[in-house]
């Protein structure tokens, strides 16, 4: 069956159909959903039955292992987390601020690959934003403000002790381990060139950008709080729609994302893998 990519018609996103993930695809096929990847941002094949082996094998064709730390993984599948929440689950929502997965990491992950097994009937939308398109539609004279500043990025907001899942947080059906490392630091270009496509795309989040290097704390938030408003205006997001087996990849070197709520009463399990940059890109490229 050949390879069909029908755009969500949005700024980012696209459905692909005529790939079976179950089988081990093809050099062809693996070229062709990279291609579909690096255009789009985030793809999703609907209609998949995957084992975990499957999943691993799909992870392992789009980039090198990646690494979770604060979720414990799955038994006997060390690569592969559950994002799980249920029916009468009462804790906040797991990822609600936007945020690319894991910047705060010295390398961050490239992709993260999310499989759809338990979906309610409505509710649990996943929101994608360009980052792209963000960055290119900034006034002039904010790019040329932002041009080589540093962002810091830390997990202390949601992972260290008195975050958003730490101490206090009960309840939670998610296997998540809050720790003192969440206060550590790290040092991303606002402004970061895409290894792969060489475009340039915002790099912050309000998930985990702390501050600016270099810039007093007042200055640094209000920059940052204007950057976090600007980068999910509704013409940048793609609202993402789950269904049980849809296999989803997106690209967190040019795009934040976020969860939503609204299904309330209804489990929700979705396994995840996350994918490294490669070794020889793996170089943080400032604009
Ligand atoms: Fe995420």
């Amino acid at each position: 069956m050949p390879i069909r990519v029908v755009p969500s018609g949005a700024s980012c996103g696209a459905l692909v159909y005529g790939v079976d993930l179950s089988k081990e695809p093809s050099k062809d096929v693996q070229c062709a959903l990279r291609a579909a990847w690096l255009t789009h941002q985030v793809i999703a094949l609907p209609d998949q039955s995957l084992s975990f082996e499957d999943l691993e094998r799909f992870a392992l064709s789009m980039g090198p292992a990646g690494q979770d730390p604060y979720i414990e993984s799955i038994a006997g599948h060390p690569r592969v987390i559950a994002v799980r929440r249920e029916a009468d689950e009462k804790t906040p929502l797991f990822a609600e601020s936007w945020h690319s997965d894991w910047s705060f990491l010295d390398t961050p992950p490239a992709g993260t690959a999310l499989y759809g097994v338990e979906i309610p009937p409505e509710g649990g939308d996943t929101l994608f934003a360009n980052q792209y398109a963000a960055y290119e539609a900034l006034p002039a004279a904010t790019r040329e403000r932002i041009a080589g500043l540093v962002g810091i990025h830390s997990a202390r907001r949601g992972y260290a002790p008195n975050g958003v899942y730490g101490a206090a947080d009960r309840g939670r059906s998610m296997a998540i381990v809050y720790s003192e490392s969440a206060f550590r630091i790290q040092r991303h270009p606002i402004v970061r060139r895409h290894p792969e496509t060489g475009r340039a795309a915002l790099f912050v989040s309000p998930g985990y950008t702390i501050g600016i290097e270099g810039m007093l704390e007042e200055e640094a938030q209000s920059l940052l709080t204007e950057l976090f408003v600007h980068q999910s205006e509704p013409a940048f997001v793609y609202r993402h729609r789950w269904t049980p087996g849809l296999l989803t990849l997106w690209d967190n070197r040019c795009l934040v994302h976020r969860a939503t709520g609204g299904y309330e009463g209804h489990r929700r399990l979705l396994y995840r893998i996350t994918i490294a940059e490669s070794p020889a890109l793996a170089r943080t490229g400032e604009v």
